[in-house]
């Protein structure tokens, strides 16, 4: 990597960037700024046969305030803005049976005084773990669909139905917030990282971050508007999208909205697909021993479907020996951790005792 390392020029002055992004309506979910911490101990293990270490961070966006947190709460505060300008009373939403942004959507809902009605597409498995476990103890009212078409019906029927009894329900998925806010939202967090590593002395090299493009868009958005220099590298964890293009539209749309004039190509886009593994949701061998590297040298939790195929892109690539003693990576923590609950087998065995750095 060529980007900026430690004794960073001065920050420019992000008062007008924030003032944009504070032209869309927002409520308060979470305390800003979500912890950043040094991961050391990974450097050392990812390293080993290798002098002059790249320092690597971690953006601690799966500790945002409400639910085991997650990325998804801080487009909430965007999101639901616009649901509760409209007086809703009642959220219905329709997601997959176990996902993140389900169980936030309801912790952000109960925060504000909202009913959540949760449509989830699958069946209620005889076990009930992970996310959806998380719905039922935040009081979600949830209901399942077998296919995408039954769950578009039932979003509408229980809407009608809500308003039969005298509430006001707001489809989420009818909201049409969910790619600028999730932008904006991830400027935000960039401007917080710049601020963050520069009290240390600190400028980042380059981000790792799990992307469908979304959260991604807002990093992009800030590369350009600061000018600092820094890399975005997201991995996706699905095939669904073609990222660089997908990207790159979610940008301008949200420069837009923030009334920014600037364009984003799709060239300037760098997503890796190849950490995907089998599929989406499909928990992938490098994802798996990601996970268990940041658990064993760090203490902390990834996720095997989005989080885990992110850091295993990290790892790769530091293994590669893509960075040198002067880069500053920063992997944002995008949460998901529920997940490891719903794939309990993968961590119950002892084949990566020997990574652990630290005798107990
Ligand atoms: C844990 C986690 N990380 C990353 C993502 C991807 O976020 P985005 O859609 O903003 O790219 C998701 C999306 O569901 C997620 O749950």
């Amino acid at each position: 990597m060529t980007a900026s390392t430690t004794g960073p020029e001065p920050l420019p002055d992000f008062s007008v960037i924030r003032s944009h992004i504070a032209k869309l309506p927002r409520v308060k979910l979470i305390e800003r700024p979500t912890p950043i911490t040094e991961a050391p101990n990974l450097a050392r293990v990812l390293n080993h046969d290798r002098p002059g270490n790249p320092r690597i961070f971690i953006k601690r966006d799966d500790l945002t305030s409400l639910a085991l947190g997650g990325n998804k709460l801080r487009n909430l505060e965007f999101r639901l803005a616009r649901t509760m300008s409209e007086h809703a009373d009642t959220v219905i939403v329709g997601l997959d049976l176990q996902s993140n942004s389900a169980r936030q959507t309801v912790a952000a809902c109960n925060k504000l005084g909202l009913k959540t009605i949760l449509v989830l597409e699958g069946s209620k498995p005889n076990v009930v773990q992970g996310n959806l476990l998380m719905d039922y103890l935040l009081g979600a009212e949830v209901h399942f669909a077998a296919t995408r078409e039954e769950q578009r019906q039932m979003l509408d029927s229980l809407a009608d139905q809500t308003r039969k009894a005298g509430g006001r329900p707001h489809i989420l998925n009818d909201n049409p917030m969910f790619d600028v806010a999730s932008a904006a939202a991830y400027l935000e967090a960039t401007l917080e990282v710049l601020e963050q590593l520069d009290a240390e002395g600190l400028a980042p090299s380059c981000f790792y971050m799990s992307s469908s493009g979304k959260g991604q868009a807002g990093i992009v958005l800030a590369q350009r508007l600061t000018g600092l220099g820094f890399a975005m590298h997201g991995v996706t964890a699905t095939s669904e999208f073609h990222l660089p293009s997908r990207t790159a539209a979610i940008a301008n749309e949200t420069a837009k909205a923030l009334g920014l004039d600037l364009v984003i190509t799709q060239d300037e886009i760098v997503n890796f697909g190849e950490f995907v593994g089998a599929g989406y949701g499909v928990p992938s061998e490098a994802g798996i021993e990601a996970v268990k590297l940041f658990a064993r040298t760090e203490g902390v939790i990834l996720d095997p479907i989005y989080t885990g195929k992110a850091a295993a892109g990290l790892v790769a690539h530091v293994r590669e020996g893509r960075f040198g003693a002067n880069d500053v990576i920063v992997f944002v923590h995008t949460g998901g951790t529920p997940a490891n609950f719903t794939w309990g087998d993968l961590w119950v065995d002892d084949t990566m005792a020997t990574q652990r750095t630290t005798t107990p």
